[in-house]
Protein backbone atom coordinates (compact mmCIF):
# COMPACT_ATOMS: atom_id res chain seq x y z
CA UNK A 1 0.00 0.00 0.00
CA UNK A 2 1.10 3.13 -0.81
CA UNK A 3 1.93 5.39 1.76
CA UNK A 4 -0.89 8.53 1.93
CA UNK A 5 -0.16 12.08 1.88
CA UNK A 6 -2.30 14.71 4.03
CA UNK A 7 -4.34 15.57 1.05
CA UNK A 8 -4.73 11.84 0.22
CA UNK A 9 -6.34 11.42 4.15
CA UNK A 10 -8.36 14.79 3.70
CA UNK A 11 -9.92 13.54 0.71
CA UNK A 12 -10.93 10.36 2.09
CA UNK A 13 -13.95 12.41 4.32
CA UNK A 14 -17.11 11.03 3.22
CA UNK A 15 -15.58 8.87 0.61
CA UNK A 16 -13.70 5.79 1.88
CA UNK A 17 -13.21 4.63 5.73
CA UNK A 18 -10.13 5.19 6.98
CA UNK A 19 -7.88 2.28 9.39
CA UNK A 20 -5.85 3.60 11.88
CA UNK A 21 -3.82 0.78 14.29
CA UNK A 22 -2.02 1.82 17.25
CA UNK A 23 1.74 0.18 17.33
CA UNK A 24 4.83 0.26 19.54
CA UNK A 25 6.99 -1.54 18.10
CA UNK A 26 8.97 -2.94 15.14
CA UNK A 27 7.78 -5.84 15.44
CA UNK A 28 4.06 -5.50 15.15
CA UNK A 29 4.46 -2.18 12.94
CA UNK A 30 5.51 -4.48 10.25
CA UNK A 31 2.94 -7.00 10.59
CA UNK A 32 0.32 -3.95 10.54
CA UNK A 33 1.93 -1.63 7.96
CA UNK A 34 -0.01 -3.75 5.02
CA UNK A 35 -3.12 -3.48 6.55
CA UNK A 36 -3.28 0.24 8.32
CA UNK A 37 -3.50 3.70 6.60
CA UNK A 38 -2.58 5.44 9.62
CA UNK A 39 -0.22 4.00 12.79
CA UNK A 40 -0.57 5.63 15.58
CA UNK A 41 1.84 5.66 18.68
CA UNK A 42 -0.45 5.95 21.13
CA UNK A 43 0.04 7.27 24.89
CA UNK A 44 -1.88 4.01 25.69
CA UNK A 45 1.51 2.04 25.33
CA UNK A 46 2.02 3.42 29.00
CA UNK A 47 -1.04 0.83 30.07
CA UNK A 48 -0.54 -2.38 27.58
CA UNK A 49 3.50 -1.66 27.11
CA UNK A 50 5.03 -0.21 30.13
CA UNK A 51 1.67 -1.88 32.99
CA UNK A 52 0.95 1.34 34.28
CA UNK A 53 -2.95 2.16 35.36
CA UNK A 54 -3.26 5.46 33.32
CA UNK A 55 -1.44 7.02 30.32
CA UNK A 56 -0.30 9.53 32.35
CA UNK A 57 2.97 9.23 33.12
CA UNK A 58 4.13 8.67 29.64
CA UNK A 59 7.12 11.10 28.82
CA UNK A 60 8.48 12.54 25.39
CA UNK A 61 11.51 10.37 25.24
CA UNK A 62 9.39 7.18 25.33
CA UNK A 63 7.06 8.14 22.43
CA UNK A 64 10.16 9.01 20.70
CA UNK A 65 12.25 6.07 21.11
CA UNK A 66 8.78 3.85 20.68
CA UNK A 67 8.05 5.82 17.31
CA UNK A 68 11.69 5.09 16.30
CA UNK A 69 10.68 1.71 16.56
CA UNK A 70 7.50 1.53 14.95
CA UNK A 71 8.54 3.33 11.81
CA UNK A 72 11.70 1.02 11.60
CA UNK A 73 9.07 -1.68 10.99
CA UNK A 74 6.36 0.31 9.06
CA UNK A 75 7.22 1.94 5.86
CA UNK A 76 3.89 2.88 3.86
CA UNK A 77 1.49 3.53 6.90
CA UNK A 78 1.15 7.18 7.98
CA UNK A 79 2.96 7.69 11.63
CA UNK A 80 1.48 9.75 14.39
CA UNK A 81 3.17 10.22 17.60
CA UNK A 82 1.04 11.47 20.47
CA UNK A 83 1.93 14.44 22.78
CA UNK A 84 1.99 12.65 26.23
CA UNK A 85 0.34 14.25 29.39
CA UNK A 86 2.57 17.42 30.74
CA UNK A 87 4.02 17.79 27.86
CA UNK A 88 1.71 20.67 26.11
CA UNK A 89 1.24 22.77 29.75
CA UNK A 90 2.18 26.05 27.82
CA UNK A 91 2.25 26.88 23.84
CA UNK A 92 6.04 27.34 23.67
CA UNK A 93 6.48 23.90 25.44
CA UNK A 94 3.73 22.19 23.16
CA UNK A 95 6.24 23.57 20.14
CA UNK A 96 9.52 22.55 21.67
CA UNK A 97 7.99 18.95 21.71
CA UNK A 98 6.65 18.62 19.10
CA UNK A 99 9.46 19.85 17.34
CA UNK A 100 11.71 16.90 19.09
CA UNK A 101 9.00 14.54 18.33
CA UNK A 102 9.00 15.35 14.48
CA UNK A 103 13.15 15.62 14.02
CA UNK A 104 13.79 12.86 16.69
CA UNK A 105 11.58 10.33 15.88
CA UNK A 106 10.40 11.66 12.05
CA UNK A 107 6.44 11.16 12.97
CA UNK A 108 4.43 12.33 10.21
CA UNK A 109 2.17 14.02 12.14
CA UNK A 110 1.39 14.75 15.88
CA UNK A 111 -1.68 14.09 18.32
CA UNK A 112 -2.77 16.22 20.72
CA UNK A 113 -6.17 15.70 23.54
CA UNK A 114 -7.80 18.69 23.96
CA UNK A 115 -10.27 21.02 22.49
CA UNK A 116 -10.94 24.76 22.54
CA UNK A 117 -8.48 25.02 25.22
CA UNK A 118 -5.83 23.54 23.34
CA UNK A 119 -6.53 25.70 19.85
CA UNK A 120 -4.11 27.83 20.24
CA UNK A 121 -1.11 25.17 20.81
CA UNK A 122 -2.41 23.39 17.34
CA UNK A 123 -2.46 26.76 15.77
CA UNK A 124 1.47 27.18 16.94
CA UNK A 125 2.40 23.51 15.86
CA UNK A 126 0.66 24.56 12.62
CA UNK A 127 2.34 27.98 11.61
CA UNK A 128 5.98 26.18 12.84
CA UNK A 129 4.55 23.44 9.95
CA UNK A 130 3.76 20.66 11.97
CA UNK A 131 0.70 18.69 10.89
CA UNK A 132 -1.49 18.15 13.89
CA UNK A 133 -4.42 15.45 14.28
CA UNK A 134 -7.02 16.06 17.30
CA UNK A 135 -8.57 14.45 20.09
CA UNK A 136 -11.36 15.12 21.79
CA UNK A 137 -14.53 13.60 23.53
CA UNK A 138 -13.73 10.84 25.80
CA UNK A 139 -9.58 11.85 26.45
CA UNK A 140 -7.93 9.46 28.54
CA UNK A 141 -5.38 12.17 29.87
CA UNK A 142 -7.83 13.48 31.94
CA UNK A 143 -9.23 10.27 33.69
CA UNK A 144 -7.65 11.28 37.40
CA UNK A 145 -9.70 14.66 36.49
CA UNK A 146 -12.55 13.24 35.90
CA UNK A 147 -12.70 10.18 38.02
CA UNK A 148 -12.85 7.30 35.12
CA UNK A 149 -13.53 7.50 31.40
CA UNK A 150 -16.71 8.72 30.83
CA UNK A 151 -18.66 8.66 27.93
CA UNK A 152 -19.12 11.86 26.33
CA UNK A 153 -22.49 13.86 24.73
CA UNK A 154 -24.79 13.05 26.59
CA UNK A 155 -27.39 15.54 27.88
CA UNK A 156 -28.95 18.42 26.83
CA UNK A 157 -25.45 20.61 26.08
CA UNK A 158 -23.84 17.49 24.82
CA UNK A 159 -23.14 17.71 20.98
CA UNK A 160 -22.70 21.23 21.21
CA UNK A 161 -20.23 21.34 23.43
CA UNK A 162 -18.44 18.50 21.65
CA UNK A 163 -19.09 20.49 18.23
CA UNK A 164 -17.80 23.70 20.14
CA UNK A 165 -14.32 21.60 20.87
CA UNK A 166 -14.31 20.14 17.06
CA UNK A 167 -14.92 23.64 15.58
CA UNK A 168 -12.42 25.30 17.27
CA UNK A 169 -9.59 22.56 16.50
CA UNK A 170 -10.36 22.23 12.79
CA UNK A 171 -10.20 25.98 12.54
CA UNK A 172 -6.85 25.87 14.30
CA UNK A 173 -5.42 23.72 11.33
CA UNK A 174 -6.01 19.97 12.47
CA UNK A 175 -6.10 17.46 8.98
CA UNK A 176 -8.36 15.07 10.86
CA UNK A 177 -9.41 13.89 14.93
CA UNK A 178 -9.70 11.34 16.96
CA UNK A 179 -13.01 11.38 18.28
CA UNK A 180 -13.73 9.11 21.38
CA UNK A 181 -15.81 7.81 23.55
CA UNK A 182 -18.91 9.29 22.30
CA UNK A 183 -22.56 8.86 21.77
CA UNK A 184 -23.26 7.17 18.56
CA UNK A 185 -25.74 9.42 16.95
CA UNK A 186 -23.57 12.65 18.96
CA UNK A 187 -20.15 11.23 16.72
CA UNK A 188 -22.82 11.10 12.98
CA UNK A 189 -23.84 14.55 14.10
CA UNK A 190 -20.45 15.92 14.33
CA UNK A 191 -18.49 14.18 11.73
CA UNK A 192 -21.45 15.23 9.46
CA UNK A 193 -20.81 19.10 10.28
CA UNK A 194 -16.80 19.28 9.94
CA UNK A 195 -14.73 19.73 7.09
CA UNK A 196 -12.05 16.74 8.16
CA UNK A 197 -12.16 13.04 8.64
CA UNK A 198 -13.44 11.92 12.11
CA UNK A 199 -11.46 8.44 13.18
CA UNK A 200 -13.28 6.85 15.70
CA UNK A 201 -12.74 4.98 19.03
CA UNK A 202 -15.99 3.83 20.94
CA UNK A 203 -17.99 6.24 19.15
CA UNK A 204 -20.26 3.49 16.46
CA UNK A 205 -20.08 3.54 12.75
CA UNK A 206 -20.78 6.77 11.68
CA UNK A 207 -17.44 8.73 11.37
CA UNK A 208 -14.89 8.67 8.44
CA UNK A 209 -12.39 6.01 10.18
CA UNK A 210 -11.89 3.79 13.15
CA UNK A 211 -8.48 3.27 15.72
CA UNK A 212 -8.29 1.01 17.61
CA UNK A 213 -5.40 0.25 20.34
CA UNK A 214 -4.11 -3.11 18.70
CA UNK A 215 -3.30 -5.26 22.36
CA UNK A 216 -7.11 -4.64 22.97
CA UNK A 217 -7.91 -5.86 19.03
CA UNK A 218 -5.54 -8.93 19.47
CA UNK A 219 -7.34 -9.65 22.66
CA UNK A 220 -3.56 -9.44 24.96
CA UNK A 221 -4.74 -6.99 27.05
CA UNK A 222 -6.45 -8.21 29.96
CA UNK A 223 -7.11 -6.10 32.28
CA UNK A 224 -10.10 -4.87 31.27
CA UNK A 225 -11.93 -4.79 28.05
CA UNK A 226 -14.24 -1.37 27.25
CA UNK A 227 -17.92 -2.35 25.02
CA UNK A 228 -16.30 -0.85 22.30
CA UNK A 229 -13.61 -2.97 21.59
CA UNK A 230 -13.96 -6.29 19.34
CA UNK A 231 -11.02 -8.63 19.70
CA UNK A 232 -10.40 -9.93 16.22
CA UNK A 233 -7.44 -13.04 17.92
CA UNK A 234 -8.29 -14.36 21.54
CA UNK A 235 -4.96 -13.28 21.75
CA UNK A 236 -4.31 -13.91 25.14
CA UNK A 237 -5.56 -17.58 25.46
CA UNK A 238 -3.16 -18.66 22.26
CA UNK A 239 0.16 -16.89 23.55
CA UNK A 240 -0.26 -18.67 26.85
CA UNK A 241 -1.17 -21.87 25.27
CA UNK A 242 2.06 -21.53 23.45
CA UNK A 243 4.07 -20.66 26.24
CA UNK A 244 2.53 -23.62 28.52
CA UNK A 245 3.41 -26.17 25.55
CA UNK A 246 6.94 -24.83 25.29
CA UNK A 247 6.64 -25.42 29.23
CA UNK A 248 5.77 -28.97 29.73
CA UNK A 249 7.89 -29.72 26.43
CA UNK A 250 11.23 -28.46 28.63
CA UNK A 251 10.28 -29.80 31.49
CA UNK A 252 9.79 -33.11 30.02
CA UNK A 253 12.62 -33.79 27.92
CA UNK A 254 10.50 -33.59 24.68
CA UNK A 255 12.36 -29.84 23.20
CA UNK A 256 15.08 -29.91 21.65
CA UNK A 257 13.76 -32.79 19.59
CA UNK A 258 16.66 -34.24 16.89
CA UNK A 259 15.12 -31.88 14.45
CA UNK A 260 15.58 -28.57 15.98
CA UNK A 261 19.64 -29.98 16.93
CA UNK A 262 23.23 -29.38 15.46
CA UNK A 263 24.34 -32.74 14.49
CA UNK A 264 26.91 -31.98 12.10
O1 LIG B 1 -3.20 6.46 23.14
C1 LIG B 1 -3.92 5.91 22.28
O2 LIG B 1 -3.70 4.76 21.89
C2 LIG B 1 -5.01 6.70 21.72
C3 LIG B 1 -6.09 5.95 21.02
C4 LIG B 1 -6.98 5.36 22.04
C5 LIG B 1 -6.82 6.80 20.06
O3 LIG B 1 -5.06 7.88 21.89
Amino acid sequence: MKKLSIADIVSKKNREKIVMITAYDALFARLFDEFADMILIGDSLNMSFKGENDTINATVDEMIYHTKAVKNGAKNSFIVTDMPFGSTTNVKQTVKNAIRMYKEASCDAVKIEGGKNISEHIKALCDNGISVVGHIGLMPQKVRLEGGYKIKGRGENGLNALLDDAFAICEAGVFCFVLEGTLSSVAAEISKQVPVPVIGIGSGLHVDGQVLVWSDMLGLFEEFKPKFVKQYLNGATLVKQAVKSYKDEVKNSLFPSENFEYNK
